[in-house]
């Protein structure tokens, strides 16, 4: 899909230091841009080596959930199949809001919708950091932030987890104290670790003008933690994110939303006049809306997935394994003295297709977690390369 920026928002990033060949990146960032800024794979590919997990029998690389949406959503996405002929039978659009308004009690019009979250997260870098306002990440964290400021010539700086793994928030600022945006993923990807609200609250009190901190909270429903949706009604500098591709197996369908200020919504917008924003298939509308409110299964599917983790994280202590102590669908495991890549090729050879590395932990993989058999074939393979 091509988008063209419009005037508004030309203006707006050559005021801001972008040079018009960067516009000319910028504007096909948008729509196909995730895929753009992660040099022509999707945020979901394995970084640097061929994508082998299509043909393993089992899948837990990706950070995908074991099994497809929530009954009610599979339902309701069918359901709206036979009248897709409209581009909105009813107020489709307006449902999927009001149900976030239900489940997270922020405003109608602090939501905004997107085809996954890797949009709004490229866009949040595209609104807020330039070349002269950088972006600062956690390291090891989700890296699409950080790739897209990279390609857009924006500076960026890595901050070290702090010793219990959360994000360490006074070393980020430290690192940058006029960066444009401040990332924070909670539970994070890849440790699946929690940073305490109040350390977020400090960072929002502290931090620069003109500034935004962007709390991803792609992992939120495997933790069943308190989540950052009342920082988005508080007036604040602050973006917080959520995809469907998650704990509600819908990565296929591309579903997410960004609670905040009504004027950072029209900021983000104003690139492509709001169109990727509402180019959502009805399916994956309808499919979001009904799950989003299935309270009861989205807590059964978390018990299912701490149970299978479990299993795993038992076998590894046995072995003897170190593992950073994780609240979410994923772990980090330390081989200690093999590569992770090299234990990744050996998974393969079995059939399991595991997750990559992140080059400050080279011997650390990233484990997500599956279905129970997933993870007893996990556990059986391990024994067997270990052996
Ligand atoms: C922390 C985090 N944020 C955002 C995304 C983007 O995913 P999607 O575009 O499917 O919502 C991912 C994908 O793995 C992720 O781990």
């Amino acid at each position: 899909m091509t988008t063209i920026l419009t005037e508004e928002g030309s203006d707006d990033l050559l005021h801001r230091g972008y040079s018009r060949r960067q516009l000319a990146y910028i504007a096909t960032a948008f729509g196909v841009g995730a895929i753009a800024a992660t040099g022509g794979q999707p945020a979901w590919a394995s970084a640097g080596i061929p994508d082998a997990a299509p043909s393993a029998k089992v899948r837990i690389g990706a950070n995908e959930c074991w099994t497809g949406p929530l009954p009610p959503g599979q339902a309701a996405a069918a359901a709206i199949i036979s009248q897709s002929n409209r581009y909105a039978p009813q107020d489709q659009h307006g449902d999927f809001i009001r149900a976030v308004v239900s489940v997270e009690g922020v405003p109608f019009d602090h939501v905004a919708t997107w085809p996954g979250s890797s949009d709004p997260l490229s866009r949040a870098v595209v609104t807020y950091c330039s070349p002269t306002r950088g972006l600062v990440t956690a390291d090891p964290t989700f890296e699409l932030a950080g790739r897209t400021a990279e390609w857009l010539g924006a500076p960026v700086k890595r901050v070290p987890l702090k010793a219990d793994f959360s994000h360490d928030v006074k070393a980020m600022l430290a690192a940058d104290p006029n960066a444009g945006l401040y990332y924070i993923v909670t539970p994070n990807n890849p440790t699946g670790t929690i940073t305490p609200l109040a350390d977020i609250e400090w960072l929002i009190a502290n931090k620069p003008a003109g500034s935004i901190v962007l709390i991803d909270e792609a992992y939120t429903h495997f933790a069943g933690v308190p989540t950052a949706s009342y920082l988005a009604t508080a007036g604040k500098d602050v973006i917080v994110m959520r995809t469907f591709s998650k704990i509600f197996g819908m990565a296929g369908m591309r579903m997410g939303y960004i609670m905040t200020r009504p004027d950072i919504i029209g900021k983000m917008m104003r690139y492509d006049g709001g169109m990727q924003s509402f180019a959502l298939p009805l399916p994956s509308l309808a499919c979001a809306t009904a799950s989003l409110t299935a309270t009861d299964l989205i807590a059964a599917r978390r018990k299912e997935m701490q149970e299978a983790r479990g299993l795993a994280l038992e076998h590894l202590k046995k072995r003897g394994f170190s593992v950073v102590p994780t609240n979410a669908n994923m772990f980090m495991v330390d081989w200690k003295t093999r590569h992770a890549l090299e234990m990744q090729t050996a998974f393969r050879a079995q059939s399991i297709e595991i997750g990559r590395s992140w080059p400050i932990w080279p011997t650390v993989s990233r484990i997500t977690v599956g279905s129970m058999d997933e993870m007893k074939a996990f556990n059986e393979a391990l024994d067997k390369i270990w052996a």
